[in-house]
């Protein structure tokens, strides 16, 4: 381990005072009686513009030098990102999180005015970024649902979730309205529909905050403003990108009525942070777009909250100048900056930028004024620490069968030749399973799960199609196997795992190895059941007709019961939550739209039982 992060590890003890990650009992935390400042009035008041430009920057755990640096500066937040969220010391489960995050906040408790810090993560299916804890589907599994009370329940489980991990602050829901499903991240979008998109973001925003923001929430996170699901294909830059973070090129006509709808439904809702889009509109680089994230969205649809830039996001912003690029994002209406390793140099870019007029000091007292009141709504200020109660119900059975009933709801059956389903729950008949994702949890799962792009193999706690099926079958007199011929042959497989830009596709193709596994399966059985893994919609071309019945299974997480659950009888009732294209060239059309040839439209889904 390297000296600067033993040095690092030590450090946090000795600050936090806590036993590794076991933390310390609620009884020995330290209050936050005394000096400290307690409220957005009092603390603005008091604050210099130093412990000001602090609380403006939220800084990466993998990236904190000395961990005195979070009370030196006054830091008002951090964040795990996608890889190494855990402890330096190593764990990766809601225990070591707890101890990690507590370990920050009473090192933060040390700043002169004793100011609170917020954690976040990417709780983007439950809170994915540690092992043991439930994942739910992704975003696209749970707009086939079209269910918002069920979205509710789930981020209600993925909130304690989180704050079984010690963690107050969650990224999500992305309320992202995916127009062209070649993009890497078509998956974290409910829907091609607006409205759908904006009813279920609110409905996740209630299930972390509650009605209201309150000391029993943790901070949802509308991102990423605005149009990042509308960028124009081949308008990325940089090696592979295709779309995401790339060009907006509509009118404002349809952005607004596309793109900026779903943030009209979660301000109502009261989201309290709102997470800009690496994404431009019209050339213009949202980050440094006064006119969207101040005009339109603090202005026209007065959100109160703050927004929080996307990672290392304002670095990119044209000039290459730290500091004319902080000075750009925040008086364009950026009031956090999430940083990497340059957090000292932001906050000299702040600090600097008032003194030397590129900023007004009454943008970063706005600015600060927003981030305090959402922590005094929090409840910050009477209590930082999380209840580690929650902690030991990590993965709890009961978050698991809300799991399971999510990931049947998501299920979309897109054939059903012959009656071939539902399955016979008992008999004596052999089922033959195959494909790369027949017994492989990773592929379930999908991007941003324990690591920032996936992976593949039991890479957490949670059941696999195989054992799923395993299950379901014991005791019935079916025969479950893996080699040989079958009454029925099951082929569940697809795409690996990917985020972000590294899933920006040119030809949505299921892949030859998923062709050959698939025709291998469905050629040594009678009947033959094809199940998906995808973020989105492939190019099916004719492995579809090889099957007798084909089921759209997105990223379904760590409870495949719930496939077994509908197969078995259980019912269909998902709906295409996108248009499901033909070819890959069609991925930009809309179901909709005249002259519009789908394989499926948008909405479809079998209903047979
Ligand atoms: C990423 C993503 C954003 C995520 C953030 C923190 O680059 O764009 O969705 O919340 O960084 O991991």
């Amino acid at each position: 381990m390297r000296s600067k992060a033993v040095l690092c590890v030590l450090l946090l003890a000795l600050l936090a005072g806590c036993a590794g990650s076991g933390g310390a009992a609620r009884s020995d935390r330290p209050d936050r009686a005394g000096d400290g400042c307690h409220g957005a009035d009092d603390c603005l008041a008091r604050m210099t513009l130093a412990e000001k430009a602090g609380q403006m920057i939220q800084l990466q755990n993998a990236f904190l030098d000395d961990p005195r640096d979070l009370a030196r500066l006054s830091i008002g937040a951090m964040l795990s990102a996608g890889d190494d969220g855990g402890p330096r010391g190593g764990g990766n489960d809601a225990a070591a999180w707890a101890g990690m995050v507590e370990g920050y906040q009473r090192a933060a408790l040390r700043s002169r005015l004793r100011v609170p810090l917020l954690y976040g993560a990417d709780a983007v299916h439950g809170m994915s970024g540690i092992t043991g804890s439930v994942i739910f589907p992704h975003h696209i599994g749970m707009g086939a649902t079209r269910d918002p009370a069920l979205v509710a329940r789930a981020e209600r489980v993925a909130r304690d979730e989180t704050l079984g991990a010690g963690v107050r602050w969650a990224f999500t829901p992305c309320v992202c309205v995916p127009r062209d499903v070649r993009w890497g991240r078509t998956y974290e979008g409910y829907a091609e529909d607006p409205g759908v998109v904006g009813e279920l973001g609110a409905a996740s925003v209630r299930g972390f905050q509650g009605d209201a923001l309150g000391p029993g929430s943790v901070l949802a996170t509308a991102k990423h403003f605005v149009g990042d699901g509308g960028t124009a294909y081949g308008s990325a830059a940089g090696e592979g990108r295709l779309l995401d973070q790339g060009d907006v090129r509509v009118g404002e006509a349809e952005l607004r009525r596309v793109h900026l709808a779903p943030y009209r439904d979660v301000v109502d809702a009261g989201v309290g942070s709102v997470m800009a889009s690496y994404s431009s509109v019209r050339g213009v680089r949202t980050h440094g777009d006064r006119r969207l994230l101040t005009g339109v969205l603090k202005g026209e649809l007065g959100f109160e909250g703050f927004v929080v830039s996307d990672y290392d996001a304002v670095q990119q912003l044209p000039g290459g100048e730290l500091a004319a690029q902080v000075a750009r994002a925040v008086n364009a209406g950026i009031d956090m900056v999430m940083v990497s390793k340059d957090y000292r140099g932001v906050h000299r870019a702040i600090t600097a930028g008032v003194r030397e007029g590129r900023i007004p000091r009454a943008r970063v007292d706005d600015a600060v004024r927003r981030i305090l009141d959402v922590k005094e709504r929090l409840g910050f200020f009477d209590d930082p620490f999380t209840d580690r109660a929650l902690t030991a119900k990590v993965g709890s059975p009961r978050h698991r069968a809300v799991a399971r009933e999510a990931v049947r709801a998501s299920q979309v059956l897109l054939r059903n030749e012959g009656g071939a389903l539902p399955l016979p729950r008992r008999g004596s008949y052999r089922i033959v399973v195959g494909g790369n994702g027949a017994d492989d949890l990773g592929r379930q799962l999908g991007g941003w799960s324990v690591g920032w792009q996936g992976g593949t193999g039991r890479t957490t706690e949670g059941t696999t199609f195989l054992q799923a099926l395993r299950r379901a079958t014991a005791g019935t007199g079916i025969e479950v196997a893996t080699e040989g011929r079958g009454d029925v042959g099951i082929w569940v497989g697809g795409e690996d795992p990917y985020a972000e830009w590294f899933g920006d596709s040119e030809t949505l193709a299921l892949g030859e190895e998923n062709e050959a596994d698939l025709a291998d399966v469905c050629g040594r059985a009678k009947t033959c059941v094809g199940v998906l893994y995808s973020g989105r919609p492939v190019v099916l071309g004719g492995a579809l007709a090889r099957t007798d019945a084909f089921v759209a299974a997105w990223l379904p997480g760590t409870e495949a019961r719930g496939i077994t659950d509908a197969l078995f009888g259980a019912g269909f009732s998902g709906r295409l939550p996108v248009t499901w294209p033909r070819r890959a060239a069609d991925a930009a059309g809309r179901s909709r739209e005249a002259g519009a040839d789908p394989l499926f439209r948008y909405g479809y889904g079998i209903r047979p039982y």
